[in-house]
C-alpha cells in the first residue's frame, strides 16, 4: 500500500510526505525537477530510515503528464492520492504569458483529473483522495484570475466526486489553505503575507479532519471569511494584489 503525493519536493507536499513517512508508509514523492526530487528523497530517507521513499519524476504540465504519472504509480497499490502540485501566476489575465497560462490549467486541473480517473477506481475501502485547492476558490481573483478559477474547479469537482462515491468506503475531500509559508508566493511573483501558516500545520490539520466530501479550511480566519459575500472579497483581492504587484512585471 502506498501514498502518492504530487508536487512533494517542497512546501505543502513535502509536509504531507513527512507525515506519511512518520507512519512508516511507502511514500511516492513526485516533482518536475530531477535534482530537487533526488534531494527531497535523500532528506526524507535520512530523517525516516524505516520509511520506503520512492521518487517519481514527471512534468505535469505535459499534455498527458497526470496519466503518465498514474501509469508509473500502477507498480504500487495506491491507498492515498494527494493531488497537491499547483502553480499560480499573477497579473492581468490577458497579459499572462499564454504558455504559463496553459501550464497552470494543465497542472492545477487536467493532471488532477487524469490521476483521479486512473487511480481512484483501483482503490480499496479505506482509500483517500485529497485534492489541494485554496481559499482563493471562494471568490473570483482579479489579477490572479485563472489561479483562483482553477481552485474553484478543484473544490466543485471534489465535492461532486465525493457525492458520487458516497458509501463506497473511499474518502474524497479537498483542502483549502489560506496563505502558506512556502516558495509558492515567490514563484507567483508575490511576497509571503505575514499571517501565512506553516505547511506542516496545514498538512497535519488536513489529515486529522478527513471525511468524505469535506472542504477542509485549516486557519480560523479563513473559516469565517468563507461566508463574507464574494463581491466584497473580490474587491479586497483586487486592491491587495494591485498593491503587491505595483512596480512588478508579469
Ligand atoms: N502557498 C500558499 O500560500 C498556498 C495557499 C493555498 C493553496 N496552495 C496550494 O497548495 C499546493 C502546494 O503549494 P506549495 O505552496 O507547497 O507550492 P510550492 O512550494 O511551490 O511547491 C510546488 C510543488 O509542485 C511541484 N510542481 C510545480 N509545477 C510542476 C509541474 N509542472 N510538474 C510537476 N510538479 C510540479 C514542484 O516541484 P518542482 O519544483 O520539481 O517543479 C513542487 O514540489 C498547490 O496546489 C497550491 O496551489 C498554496
Amino acid at each position: 500500500m502506498a501514498v502518492l503525493i504530487t508536487g512533494s519536493t517542497e512546501g505543502l507536499g513535502y509536509a504531507f510526505a513527512r507525515l506519511y513517512a512518520t507512519k512508516g508508509k511507502t511514500v511516492l514523492i513526485h516533482g518536475k525537477d530531477p535534482a530537487k526530487l533526488a534531494h527531497a528523497a535523500a532528506s526524507l530517507r535520512r530523517e525516516y530510515p524505516f520509511a520506503d521513499i520512492q521518487p517519481l519524476q514527471q512534468d505535469l504540465a505535459e499534455k498527458d503528464g497526470g496519466a503518465k504519472l498514474a501509469d508509473v504509480s500502477g507498480n504500487w497499490d495506491i491507498e492515498v492520492l494527494i493531488n497537491n502540485a499547483g502553480i499560480g501566476y499573477t497579473g492581468e489575465a490577458v497579459e499572462i504569458d499564454p504558455k504559463k497560462e496553459a501550464d497552470m490549467a494543465q497542472v492545477n486541473i487536467v493532471s488532477m483529473l487524469q490521476l483521479t480517473r486512473i487511480l481512484l477506481p483501483k482503490m480499496h475501502a479505506g482509500g483517500i483522495v485529497l485534492n489541494i485547492a485554496s481559499t482563493g476558490a471562494f471568490q473570483p481573483g482579479p489579477l490572479i484570475a485563472e489561479y483562483y478559477a482553477s481552485k474553484t474547479f478543484v473544490v466543485s469537482y471534489t465535492r461532486a466526486l465525493a457525492r458520487e462515491w458516497q458509501g463506497r468506503g473511499v474518502i474524497i475531500a479537498c483542502l483549502c489553505p489560506g496563505p502558506l509559508r512556502t516558495a509558492f508566493y515567490d514563484k507567483s511573483g508575490l511576497s509571503v503575507p505575514h499571517m501565512a501558516m506553516d505547511p506542516e500545520e496545514a498538512a497535519s490539520y488536513a489529515l486529522s479532519h478527513l471525511k468524505n466530501g469535506a472542504v477542509i479550511i485549516p486557519d480560523p480566519l479563513s473559516k469565517v471569511l468563507r461566508y463574507v459575500p464574494s463581491r466584497i472579497k473580490e474587491a479586497y483581492v483586487y486592491r491587495a494584489k494591485k498593491k503587491m504587484l505595483r512596480g512588478k512585471k508579469y
